[in-house]
């Protein structure tokens, strides 16, 4: 099991929610073991991101209920039997777990279904097969009639939303080792080793130093891809290598970084050029983190950038305020500036992205580019998200648009043709935002042109 918090946070934390509900329970399964091939055969365990806010148990086959009206909270779930210690050896006593949690009583799973009928039940959106088809039981509905609760969804959010300092200082953590994992690519890239190699080198520092990688690593000279997960290729004098890859502490808190390296050491002029422009989108948006702020106007600010400079170096043409609104620029950034970050390397995305980065006074562009981004909202202290621009040259893409004679204002599309072999480029950093400004956390990864050459340097 992942260590604890002292035991007061999440009794805070459970009082906050309950502070706004007068009546019924919130019913907070656990994330059960996941069979890969057989049942026995599990992929890595991970519990599920609101369980572990309020109740901070990294364990299977449980409960967690807030019960409103009585101001309790009770675990449902069973001690393990002789059985299950002859494999997994001895495992504590689920009475003792709930009182390092502050939790007022624990009954057996059984009883569960029967303690909350008829009393109005709030829960999250279930991601997992399994616990749709548990809470359809419990319920006694259908898949198809559960219903989340809105409140309950966007009380979670306005809670977790604000990382606390002992939450920053695990984030800080998981940063460091994420720093790590990109620095050990930093040192071994080279033409010749083979993108496995590297993975394997990154996911090894991510288990070595935590919990695992916060998500599948990205690793691939094809960075045109956003999120490619193959493999398989040897690294080649001349490319590109695109590393997106992550940690997750022992306490489950994640990063997230981008780093794009030059394979033969230096970066050609063209890729340079590139370089520079998305360097420039990042530097610029982080300087503008700060509370207040709408995050939708750090995204403008990169794409903002991006043009610019694909204007200048002639891929990109026409009225920049036309072309930045109408969305253009996806051509070449499909994606938003980030994300929130904290147990979720998407932060709460199961509660859904729209009660994550949108809220009464922003509502989700319906333009291509700019409907992707992710987090839009005002920033406050105590958020913190990801800033992570790119320049992609996408071929399917561009030849779609193209075809479609798409923005033909703005996109000269004969010299973008010339670029169909470039890959791409995303740089990403995961920002804090204070009471006066924001914070880049982790130690400093190389990134400007000059840091980067400098460390891949034999
Ligand atoms: N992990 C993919 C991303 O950067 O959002
Ligand atoms: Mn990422
Ligand atoms: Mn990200």
């Amino acid at each position: 099991m992942n260590p604890l918090f002292i035991s007061n946070i999440y009794e805070e934390r459970r009082n906050k929610l309950s502070a706004s509900f007068s009546h019924g329970i919130a019913l907070f399964l656990s994330n059960n073991e996941s069979p890969a091939n057989y049942p026995a055969n599990t992929y890595r365990y991970r519990q599920d991101s609101n369980f572990l806010y309020f109740f901070g148990l990294s364990i299977p086959n449980i409960v967690g209920v807030i019960d409103f009206e009585r101001n309790r909270s009770l675990l449902f779930g069973d001690d393990y039997e002789i059985d299950d210690i002859i494999w997994m050896g001895n495992q504590p006593k689920l009475m003792n777990l709930a009182v390092e949690i502050k939790v007022d009583e624990v009954r057996p799973y059984k009883e569960l279904a029967s303690f909350i009928k008829n009393k109005p039940v709030h829960f999250t959106p279930p991601y997992r097969s399994e616990n749709r088809i548990e809470l359809a039981r419990l319920l006694n509905r259908s898949i198809d009639e559960l219903s989340p609760s809105i409140e309950l969804i966007k009380k979670i959010v306005s809670l977790r939303e604000i990382k606390s300092y002992e939450e920053i200082v695990q984030l800080e953590e998981a940063c460091e080792i994420g720093v790590k994992m990109h620095t050990i690519v930093m040192k071994y890239c080279k033409p010749g080793i083979t993108e496995r190699e590297l993975y394997g080198l990154a996911e090894g520092i991510a288990l070595g130093m935590g919990n695992g990688t916060s998500f599948p690593i990205i690793l691939s000279q094809n960075g045109q891809t956003l999120h490619n997960h193959e493999h398989n290729l040897i690294l080649e004098k001349g490319r590109l290598l695109v590393m997106d890859a992550g940690a997750e502490n022992v306490m489950n808190y994640c990063s997230d970084y981008t780093r794009t390296l030059p394979v033969s050491g230096t970066f050609t002029k063209q890729q340079k050029e590139i370089y520079e422009i998305v360097y420039q989108a990042n530097i610029a948006a982080i300087a503008n983190c700060k509370p207040g702020i709408q995050n939708i106007e750090n995204h403008k600010i990169a794409v903002t950038v991006l043009t610019e400079g694909l204007q200048k170096i002639g891929l990109m043409k026409g009225n920049m305020e036309e072309s930045v609104a109408l969305g253009a620029h996806a051509l070449f950034m499909p994606h938003g500036l980030g994300h929130q970050i904290g147990l979720d390397v998407h932060d709460m995305e199961d509660l859904g992205e729209n009660f994550v980065g949108y809220d009464d006074t922003i509502k989700r562009s319906e333009i291509f580019g700019w409907g992707a981004l992710r987090m839009a909202k005002m920033l406050i202290p105590g958020h913190v998200i990801t800033v992570e621009p790119g320049i992609y040259f996408i071929p399917h893409l561009i030849d779609i648009w193209k075809k479609e004679k798409k923005f033909e204002a703005f996109i000269n599309y004969d010299k973008v043709e010339t670029y169909k072999n470039f890959g791409g480029i995303r740089i990403e950093d995961d920002v804090l935002i204070t009471k006066d400004g924001h914070r880049v956390l982790g130690t400093h990864l190389p990134k400007s042109v000059v840091e980067i050459e400098s460390i891949l340097k034999p």
